[in-house]
């Protein structure tokens, strides 16, 4: 009879000391409950070094020559989940904005996962746009992440979402090798800059001031405090007259914040 081997628990004090790590290097907040998701999603670097304790991993990750894998665990313990024309309503209204609107525009997805809300961004002010010159910054804290932003390659079912004939105009549908998948066009990845920026930090010099910033479904990690600062850094970055868009499932009310709503989720920079 085989037995099965027994998995490592992570105790109390090695979540501690994992929340802090998250803490620190994000600003996140890992909920107790999240437990078995951080023991589950680290398991694998256990077994990459061939550790049997988190206790193992955890002095490993003290040590100045592992600084890389600490950034590895800030990534696979954030939640990237991402898609094209997530919240649909947004594209919808910045559609009708920017039709209103001449270039130039900058625009700025702040935790833009691994692209699909900036390239939705892109599409949307190609189609929309009156004229004139426009640029859009991504940035995020996961460097992963921004990788495969870079690349602009996605799987087809992920077109699912896109409007009528817009594949065909922004993307490349691969053949070949690359069948099944699709690249956002070099004309619409030219003007989207990625970045690793970490919104819980004060904010690089020299941003500029932004017609539009996207900020969303990132304010949940955070606990109000932080949340609050995030928003006034970001809308600080904000020209007078233009627009926060945060997630639908987010909320700034009450915050001390130079902003009105125009619409769900959607705010104007006083
Ligand atoms: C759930 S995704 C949201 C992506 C996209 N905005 C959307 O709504 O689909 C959250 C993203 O926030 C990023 N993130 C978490 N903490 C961050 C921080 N302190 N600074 C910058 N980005 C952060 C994560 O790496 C992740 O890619």
């Amino acid at each position: 009879m085989s037995s099965q081997p027994t998995l490592p628990s992570l105790g109390d004090s090695e979540f501690r000391s994992l929340q802090k790590l998250m803490a620190e290097a994000s600003g996140i907040i890992l909920a107790p409950n999240k437990r078995p998701l951080v023991a589950g999603r680290l398991m694998k670097r256990l077994r990459h070094y061939r550790l049997d304790s988190y206790s193992d991993y955890l002095r490993l990750l003290e040590q100045q020559t592992h600084l890389k894998e600490r950034r590895l665990v800030v990534d696979l313990l954030t939640t990237n989940e991402t898609y094209f024309f997530r919240e649909p309503a947004h594209f919808d209204y910045l559609g009708q904005w920017l039709g209103r609107q001449r270039g130039p525009l900058k625009l700025w997805s702040a935790a833009c996962s691994s692209g699909e809300e900036p390239y939705s961004l892109a599409m949307v002010v190609q189609e929309h746009l009156r004229g004139g010159d426009w640029s859009i910054l991504a940035s995020d804290l996961s460097q992963s992440m921004l990788e495969k932003a870079r690349d602009g390659i996605y799987d087809m079912a992920q077109a699912k979402n896109f409007p009528q004939g817009w594949l065909h105009r922004h993307c490349l549908s691969g053949i070949g090798e690359m069948s099944g998948r699709f690249r956002v066009q070099a004309a619409l990845r030219e003007r989207v800059s990625l970045r690793e920026i970490n919104i819980v930090q004060p904010l690089p010099d020299g941003l500029g001031r932004f017609d539009v910033i996207f900020l969303r479904n990132v304010l949940i990690y955070f606990n109000n405090d932080e949340k609050q600062r995030i928003v006034q850094r970001l809308v600080s970055q904000l020209r007078p007259g233009g627009l926060l868009f945060i997630g639908h499932a987010e909320s700034i009310h009450g915050f001390d914040v130079p902003v009105r709503l125009l619409n769900p989720s959607v705010y104007e920079r006083l």
